[in-house]
C-alpha cells in the first residue's frame, strides 16, 4: 500500500490514463453489444454492403480521418517532449532510490550474520557494529603470541582514503594485517555489486564532512601510493603484492603500449 503512494506522480498518471483507457475500451465493447441488438433489417455481410458515396469518401470520411490525424500529431507532440522535459529528473529519482537500496544492502553485508539478517559477512565483527573500531586477535607472521591489533574506525575512513582507496583495501584487503581480501578477484567471497554496496553504505555513514571528505572531494589525480598498514606491527614490511599492477611494466615490447593490466596477459 505504502509503495503505492509513494509511486511517483508521472507513474501514477500513467497509471491513471491507463485505467480510463481499459474503462473507455469496456464501454466501446457494451456499446457495440446493445447496438447489436437492435432492429438490422436484412444480415448482408459488411463486405457486400453498398460502400458510401463519393459525395461522403471525399468531404466527411477524409476529414474525419484527417482530423484524427492532426489530433494524435498533436498529442504526440505534447507527450513526447513533456517525456523528454521529465526524463532528468525521473533518472535522478531513480539514481537516489538505486543508491538508497544499495545503502540498505551495504549495511547488511556490514553487519554479522544472524537470524535477522541471514546475509551478514561480518565487517562489524572487527570494525564494530557502528564501524567505531576496535581491536581484534592477531598473530603477526613470525610470531608465537597473538596480540590485540587495532582496527581502524570506518566512520571517518573517508577522512583518511578515498573511494578507489578504500575499494582497493576492501577487495584485497592488507597483506600482514588481520584484515582479509574481500574480492572474488582475490580469493574472496563478494562480488563486485556487494563491493560497491558496502562503499555506498561507508560513504552514507561518513562523520568527516566538507572538503575533509574524500570520498565525496576526491583529490586530483596526484600519484599517491596505494594505502599501506596504518598499524606497524609487522615485521618485514610487507610490499603490496597486487597480481593487478604486475602488468604494468610489461609492455616494453613497444608495440603495444596500451594499458593492458590484466593479469593472465603473460
Ligand atoms: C578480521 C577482522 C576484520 C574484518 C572481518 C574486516 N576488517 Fe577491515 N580492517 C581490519 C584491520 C585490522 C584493518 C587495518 C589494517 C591496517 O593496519 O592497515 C582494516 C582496514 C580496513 C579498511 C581501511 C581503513 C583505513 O582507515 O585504512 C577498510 C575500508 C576496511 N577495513 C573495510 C572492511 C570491510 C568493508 C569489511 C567487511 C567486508 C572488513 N573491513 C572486514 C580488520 C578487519
Amino acid at each position: 500500500m505504502t509503495d503505492l503512494l509513494a509511486l511517483s506522480t508521472p507513474v501514477t498518471i500513467a497509471l491513471v490514463a491507463g485505467v480510463l483507457i481499459g474503462l473507455g475500451f469496456v464501454a466501446w465493447l457494451i456499446a457495440l453489444a446493445i447496438r447489436k441488438r437492435g432492429d438490422r433489417g436484412p444480415d448482408i455481410p459488411p463486405g457486400m454492403r453498398p460502400g458510401p458515396s463519393d459525395e461522403v469518401l471525399e468531404r466527411r470520411q477524409r476529414e474525419k480521418v484527417m482530423g484524427w490525424g492532426v489530433l494524435f500529431v498533436l498529442l504526440s507532440a505534447i507527450w513526447l517532449p513533456a517525456l523528454w522535459l521529465g526524463e532528468p529528473g525521473q533518472n535522478v529519482d531513480d539514481a537516489i532510490e538505486l543508491i538508497s537500496r544499495s545503502e540498505q544492502r551495504g549495511s547488511q553485508w556490514f553487519q554479522e550474520t544472524s537470524e535477522e539478517n541471514p546475509t551478514g559477512y561480518g565487517c562489524a565483527r572487527c570494525h564494530g557494529e557502528e564501524a567505531q573500531g576496535g581491536s581484534v586477535p592477531f598473530t603477526p607472521e613470525g610470531e608465537e603470541e597473538p596480540i590485540e591489533y587495532p582496527v581502524p574506525s570506518l566512520s571517518d575512513v573517508c577522512g583518511r582514503l578515498d573511494v578507489e582507496e578504500i575499494r582497493t583495501t576492501i577487495e584485497q584487503g592488507r597483506e600482514g594485517t588481520p584484515m582479509p581480501s574481500w574480492s572474488v578477484s582475490y580469493e574472496g567471497p563478494m562480488n563486485d555489486q556487494q563491493i560497491l554496496d558496502l562503499i555506498n553504505y561507508l560513504v552514507s555513514i561518513q562523520t568527516v564532512t566538507g572538503d575533509a571528505n574524500l570520498c565525496l572531494n576526491p583529490p586530483v589525480a596526484d600519484e599517491e601510493p596505494a594505502p599501506g598498514p596504518t598499524a606497524s606491527v609487522t615485521p618485514g614490511a610487507p610490499t603490496g603484492e597486487e597480481p593487478q599492477q604486475g602488468g604494468a611494466g610489461q609492455g616494453g615490447g613497444g608495440s603495444s603500449p596500451g594499458p593492458e593490466a590484466s593479469p593472465g596477459n603473460a
